[in-house]
């Protein structure tokens, strides 16, 4: 089954600058959720990377100045054009649906597939998943994060864990502009069993903690989410 339709592109399209102005400083995603996602990485020296969903290439950044060689695409022509303009030259960049497949890239040609926080604008994991195992080399990593179902079960007040349900919220932290930002919420279940189904092996899971920066940041989120997790950061295999 193919999801066509990407359902977040008009919330980041209205979102894109005031993304980009606020990301390397955002203490949930620069002090949280990054260092831990970032942490499941292998060597990335001379390594084939693809950072899917890249925004405005806050993360595809953190890549290349660790030595990987990266392609970064992204739905959003406007996240693109951001990321082009941060990155000029040196990583290739382009405007790409992972709703639908990418037969663009070859198979068996990445070292890594590197994806923060965009899964969960995708409906159906399993074909996008088997994208990503299709690309990656024998052997080859795919690391991403996504909201926690836990606490996204908590905060939508959702009637049924095991469903998967379009949820969505109004972003206030990205500046003045406020965005209804719509995303699906699913269970751990719906999560990690389409990439077992496609062959890949779960390697390694965080929930993540807050760093020392997010307490300098903001004390009071600190002491949150010593509690309650917001996020899942996944590493899985090729075999
Ligand atoms: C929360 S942002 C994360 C951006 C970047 N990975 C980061 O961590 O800064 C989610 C990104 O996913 C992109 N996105 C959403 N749906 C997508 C889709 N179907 N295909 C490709 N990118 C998508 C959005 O345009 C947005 O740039």
């Amino acid at each position: 089954m193919i999801d066509q339709q990407p359902i977040a592109l008009e919330a980041y399209e209205n979102l894109a600058q005031d993304y980009a102005n606020h990301i390397d400083t955002k203490p949930h995603n620069a002090y949280y959720e990054q260092p831990a996602t970032f942490s499941l990485l292998p060597e990335l020296k001379a390594k084939k990377v693809l950072d899917a969903g890249c925004g405005p290439g806050a993360c595809t950044e953190k890549l290349l100045n660790r030595g990987a060689e990266v392609l970064a695409l992204d739905v959003s022509k406007k996240m693109v054009e951001l990321a082009k303009v941060r990155l000029g030259d040196r990583a290739t960049i382009i405007q790409a649906n992972l709703s639908q497949p990418l037969p663009f890239l070859d198979s068996n040609s990445f070292d890594i597939v590197f994806s923060s926080l965009v899964v969960g604008y995708i409906k159906y994991l399993e074909p996008l998943f088997q994208e990503f195992y299709r690309i990656l080399k024998t052997s080859g990593v795919l690391v991403f994060s996504t909201q926690h179902p836990f606490s996204d079960f908590l905060y939508y007040n959702s009637q049924n864990y095991f469903a998967t349900e379009l949820v969505g919220t109004t972003w206030t932290g990205f500046g003045e502009k406020k965005v209804y930002v719509p995303c699906f919420r699913r269970s751990l279940t719906s999560l990690l069993n389409p990439l077992i189904k496609v062959g890949f092996k779960l390697d390694s899971m965080i929930e993540p903690l807050p760093t020392e920066e997010f307490y300098h940041a903001n004390p009071k989120q600190f002491q949150e989410l010593m509690k309650e997790p917001l996020f899942i950061c996944i590493r899985a295999i090729k075999l």
